[in-house]
């Protein structure tokens, strides 16, 4: 970017025109709008849904003005600049444009009338040339406001999730003797879970005719010979017990001990259990989790005496009441959640398959795409791996990923993101390994506070070298081995050359050490949706909004008859319908600036 010219205009006004290579700012997409925007920085802020949100440096760079060259005739210095966030807002623009323009007419009404000299004649007619361009420039910009706008609405609509299958039951499944319980699917580090079905969930029923509950009134427990061959799954619930060691053993304090593990249930899921729902609403409980594709959904929870299920006794004895067994540790009472089962955990899936780079691309997209919803809603994660990763595969054996295990989310409405770290004593989450430097290196005091809102996203980067057939470089020992607290971004290990270079790029930006020069989720998911279907339309070096529009409808129009064409669900069609639900202009052109930077780089 060079500054090509600088006026001062009466009243203090100065002008300074900038050549920028490219189009960055919803309504600043051309120099002359650099120019306008250094006019009036306390113009209040923009409608935008999102926060603004800081810049990484690269981009910061780009948009910074530049020093008045002092050599230009008549250059005055400028006002200071705002912060780079501000500066791009659309009244920003909207009110010096209109501003100015108004200025310049009288000016140019009053010297027309005095009879200024041709010179002056030359430069305002010049002005009022530029004036044409900016207006021009700002209505393409608004139009382009607008189009996302527009089609992000629709798609909202659009991505409504399917109902769960426990919807429709809306008074049962709250009760453990409900369930017909299966053999254990996994553990963790405070829960078991377990395969489950309910009797009269409909596609099980020819399942069920062929099983007969076992007496005792407990849940009823499968031996697995019996599933019989069918094409619904035999057991299409999980149930996660989580293990009481410290909760006590009424459902008050279990709920409130174990709240974090009821941030992606529905309200439904809490309706059966007296007082869950109040403890939410009135307790300061943590927040509810709107529901997203890529997010497991809690359909069920509720608290009930602990049963002895397959493989406890040898699996978590330790854990269970002493009422069975002798030695155990554990409440008699505990929290039960119920989701959908999934075959495979991220891990499990890529120990199976190695997925091309082209669809290990949309797996991270995903991953980002669930990121970048936690962060809207004011909530991290803050325990990202591959255990808690689940994966189920579309008609076309395409991965579908989904988040779970939420038992070490930061979900508080009073602090957001923003966790005092007042002391050592303060959970900062689990899995210290893919913990980002922010939150590794944080030192508790009176006033200090760890900021997580791209701490998942840095999870997620390093979760990438997994997906695309690598070892996690922060996991395992020796010399290779990362550590979060301390590593140098030049130690990160080279994804292949097989990755694409947008994905290669995006990886070593999301694990920049300073969390402000990484992108954000938003924009890291915008980035990967441009590269795997924008191909070269949105990274231009002169990008001109009238045909990113046309792409964007385009696209939308492409989508939406995917969606309805198509029986089957397909993994690429759900992306590019949750790419065009969270379309939003300024985080879609930081995306592609990022793109061109790095197609531009040597
Ligand atoms: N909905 C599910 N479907 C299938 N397997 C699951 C499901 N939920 C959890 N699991 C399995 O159980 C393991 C432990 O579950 P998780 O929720 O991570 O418990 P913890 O809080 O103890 O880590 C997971 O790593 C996974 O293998
Ligand atoms: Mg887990």
């Amino acid at each position: 970017m060079k500054l090509t010219d600088v006026k001062t205009l009466a009243r203090g006004v100065i002008v300074n025109t900038y050549e920028f290579p490219f189009s960055v700012s919803r309504f600043c997409p051309g120099p002359a709008l650099f120019t306008l925007i250094t006019l009036n920085p306390s113009t209040p802020g923009s409608k935008c849904t999102r926060p603004a949100e800081k810049l990484p440096a690269a981009q910061v760079r780009a948009r910074r003005p530049l020093a008045p060259n002092p050599g230009t005739a008549g250059a005055a210095a400028p006002p200071p600049a705002p912060a780079p966030a501000q500066r791009h807002r659309p009244e920003v623009c909207c009110g010096s444009v209109a501003g100015l323009a108004a200025r310049l007419q009288r000016q140019f009404a009053v010297r027309a009338r005095g009879g200024a000299g041709p010179c002056g004649r030359a430069v305002f007619l010049a002005f009022g040339l530029g004036l044409g361009l900016i207006e021009e420039k700002q209505a393409e910009g608004r139009r382009a406001v607008s189009a996302c706008q527009e089609i992000q609405a629709i798609f909202t609509q659009k991505n409504k999730l399917l109902p769960g299958p426990l919807d429709t039951r809306r008074w049962q499944g709250f009760r453990l003797e409900e369930y017909l319980i299966g053999q254990s699917i996994g553990k963790g580090c405070s829960a078991a879970v377990y395969e489950a079905t309910m009797p009269v969930l409909p596609q099980n029923l020819e399942v069920v005719k062929s099983i007969r509950p076992l007496p005792g009134g407990g849940p009823d427990v499968i031996p697995r010979e019996e599933e019989p061959a069918s094409q619904a799954p035999a057991f299409p619930l999980a149930i996660k017990m989580m293990w009481n060691i410290s909760a006590g053993s009424s459902s008050e304090a279990i709920f409130s001990t174990m709240s974090q593990e009821l941030v992606p249930a529905s309200r439904a899921a809490l309706a059966g259990e007296y007082g869950a729902v109040t403890y939410r609403r009135f307790k300061g409980g943590p927040k509810q989790l709107a529901p997203h594709p890529n997010i497991i959904r809690v359909f069920r929870a509720f608290t009930s005496s602990v049963p002895l299920l397959p493989g406890a006794l040898v699996d978590y004895p330790d854990v269970l009441p002493p009422r069975l067994h002798p030695e155990g540790l554990g409440h008699g009472r505990t929290l039960f959640l119920v989701m959908k089962n999934y075959p495979y955990t991220l891990r499990q899936y890529l120990c199976e398959n190695t997925p091309s780079p082209r669809l290990a691309t949309v797996m991270v997209l995903q991953l980002l795409e669930a990121v970048d919803h936690l962060v809207q809603q004011g909530v991290a994660h803050r325990d990202l791996k591959s255990d808690n990763i689940l994966v189920e595969l579309d008609a076309d054996g395409c991965p579908w990923l989904v988040i779970t295990d939420f038992g070490c989310c930061l979900a508080d409405e009073r602090t957001g993101l923003q966790l005092p770290f007042t002391s050592w004593y303060v959970d900062r989450g689990g899995n210290g390994c893919l913990m980002a430097p922010e939150v590794s290196t944080a030192c508790p005091g009176p006033k200090a506070v760890i900021d997580y809102s791209k701490a998942d996203a840095w999870a997620v980067g390093t979760l990438a070298y997994e997906i695309f057939g690598l070892s996690n470089p922060f996991y395992g020992q020796g010399r290779a081995h990362l550590e979060s607290r301390s590593y140098q971004e030049a130690q990160l290990p080279a994804l292949p050359e097989s990755v694409p270079l947008e994905a290669r790029q995006l990886v070593r930006s999301l694990l920049q050490r300073e969390a402000s020069k990484r992108p954000s989720a938003r924009v890291a998911a915008n980035v990967l949706h441009l590269s795997l279907w924008g191909e070269h339309t949105l990274a231009l070096k002169n990008l001109k909004l009238d045909k990113m529009i046309s792409w964007l409808l385009q696209q939308s129009a492409a989508t939406l008859l995917a969606d309805r064409l198509t029986e089957k669900s397909c993994v690429e069609t759900k992306m590019k319908m949750l790419f065009l639900a969270n379309l939003e202009y300024e985080a879609l052109c930081q995306a592609a600036l990022l793109l061109y930077s790095w197609r531009a780089a040597p």
